[in-house]
């Protein structure tokens, strides 16, 4: 490991940024939290804090909730066409790409992602989210409709954007889960209340004053941070909210639903997942070697598609667990804001202690350290990628989501690909898989058999603005991106005119 950086180096906006104020946006305006109340953000990579960021609770999101509400039915964003709309998303990838480096700096630090990741990902990826999804916003239309009972009637379908919508996001990777959850709110004309995760509030921050940069008006987005059970479940109940969209736990999606019941807001869900990879015997070993590392090491395993499960088949089994092992040594772990690091920590104490917690309780079930397995230094909350075999089902490290760098290898035998789909699918959650093969027949039957959102073959999980995303099971409700993002802001209306 490279030696952490105690005392990381910041640059002059960054340290700029960090030396201000963090308030939450509320109408267009920096406001302090209604009780005056502030947390701590840390910089994982050194455990020191770095922010004392406004805690908002229930009296600041029914202040958002109102200034949304407002901006909604009045004022200029309900008169603008959805090419002005578009327009703004395109200026705020813009000044996304302009001060690339200062949020990459941020987010490496607050998050712990490495420097390079998030330019090259998090960022990439926002920018393409909100360009991708502003093609929309002029192209949101309804039908004209033939009626069965009543044929010289005219009726007709029209979208309407679905109203003010709560958003709630958590910290893997909290610019680009801030720009996914405001692409659609933007091109559909809705408005927004969101809160990003407690452990990582700085990027939405600065990304609010870059969407008053980029011109969308006071009200339509404001950012309020604050802890889940306070600010995120005064946002999951309010009665002024149309739709909540969350993304993070299944134990908090339950209560998102329950809180949700209220007034029957409409309810999106991106839940976790423990998703295979399986490797068939004539797969790529050059190809599925790299590639599985990536699936679980990427973000240091924190990543809701993450594929936490590794099934190959015997006559590969060694081959592969070695490859992945020796990928998982190479790789260059340290301080996010070290130049060449390829892993940066974990995202908190809390994660280092619940993923270490599951590491232990697999090898008290029996599980083998290939290797891996432990912490790294005593500053930061860095952890070695692991691998772990001889595994079984019943195991909380084979059934439950670590949201770390833990790769379950399991071998299987079969060539019934009805028994390898079974073990596949022997899981509550349903978000991804891959198939490693070089059949054609075994990759297109595979694909039908995974019971998940993303399937990929001779990849895992690749993610793309024009791709809906989302899960089966307990997966979650409903799938962000693409053109399928549009069902979730928008309501449909008929309209029959009796001529
Ligand atoms: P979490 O689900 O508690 O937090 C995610 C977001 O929900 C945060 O913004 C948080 O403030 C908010 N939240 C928490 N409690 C809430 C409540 N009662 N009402 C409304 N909002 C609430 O996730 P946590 O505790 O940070 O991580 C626990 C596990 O969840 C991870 O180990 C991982 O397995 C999973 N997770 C999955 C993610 C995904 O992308 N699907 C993202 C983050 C976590
Ligand atoms: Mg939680």
């Amino acid at each position: 490991m490279n030696k952490p950086l105690a005392h990381p180096h910041l640059s002059e906006p960054v340290a700029r940024f960090l030396g201000g104020k963090h308030q939450a946006f509320i109408d267009g305006k920096w406001v302090d939290a209604v009780s005056g109340k502030t947390f701590e953000t840390y910089d994982p990579g050194s455990g020191r804090v770095i922010a004392n960021v406004a805690e908002c609770d229930a009296a600041d999101i029914d202040k958002a909730v109102a200034a949304a509400r407002a901006a909604f039915e009045s004022g200029p964003w309900p008169r603008m066409t959805g090419s002005e709309r578009a327009r703004m998303m395109w200026r705020l990838a813009e000044l996304i790409e302009k001060h690339a480096a200062e949020l990459a700096e941020l987010e490496g630090l607050n998050n712990g992602k490495p420097v390079a990741n998030v330019g090259n990902v998090d960022l990439m990826l926002s920018c393409e989210t909100l360009r991708y999804t502003a093609g929309w916003a002029t192209k949101i239309t309804g039908e004209t409709i033939a009626l069965s009972t009543a044929p010289t009637m005219h009726a007709f379908t029209l979208r309407e954007p679905i109203g003010v919508v709560g958003q709630i996001i958590p910290w893997n990777s909290p610019i680009m889960m801030a720009c996914w959850k405001i692409a659609p709110v933007l091109a559909t004309g809705c408005t927004t209340v969101l809160k990003p995760a407690e452990q990582t509030p700085l990027t939405a921050l600065r990304l609010a004053q870059l969407l008053q940069e980029a011109g969308v008006p006071d009200g339509v987005v404001n950012v309020v941070p604050g802890f889940g059970p306070t600010a995120g479940a005064a946002i999951a109940a309010h009665p002024g909210i149309d739709k909540v969209a969350f993304t993070g736990s299944g134990e908090v999606g339950r209560l998102i639903i329950q809180a949700a019941a209220g007034n029957l807001k409409k309810v999106s869900l991106e839940l976790g997942g423990k998703s295979p990879v399986i490797v068939f015997p004539d797969a790529d070993i050059d190809v599925a070697v790299p590639g599985a590392a990536r699936a679980i090491f990427t973000n240091s395993g924190q990543v809701c598609a993450a594929g936490s499960r590794l099934y190959a088949h015997t006559r590969v089994f060694d081959k592969i667990i070695a490859g992945v092992a020796a990928e998982a040594k190479k790789i260059r772990i340290g301080h996010p804001l070290t130049e060449g690091t390829q892993m940066g920590p974990l995202v908190s104490k809390e994660q280092l202690e619940r993923v270490s917690g599951y590491i232990s309780q697999g090898e008290s079930d029996g599980a083998l350290v290939v290797t891996g397995g432990d912490r790294i230094g005593k500053e930061g909350y860095f952890i070695e990628p692991t691998i772990l075999t001889d595994t079984n089902p019943e195991m909380s490290v084979v059934r439950e989501e670590i949201f770390g760098p833990v790769l379950c290898a399991i071998r299987f035998d079969d060539s019934d690909l009805d028994e390898i789909a079974k073990e596949a699918n022997r899981t509550m959650y349903g978000l991804a898989g891959s198939v490693w093969t070089r059949d054609l027949s075994i990759a297109h039957k595979m694909v039908r058999k995974i019971r998940a959102g993303t399937v990929g073959v001779n990849i895992h999980s690749s993610i793309d603005p024009a791709l809906p995303f989302g899960g089966f099971k307990q997966s979650g409700w409903g799938r962000e991106k693409g053109r399928d993002v549009l069902d979730l802001y928008t309501e449909t209306k008929s309209v029959v005119m009796a001529l």
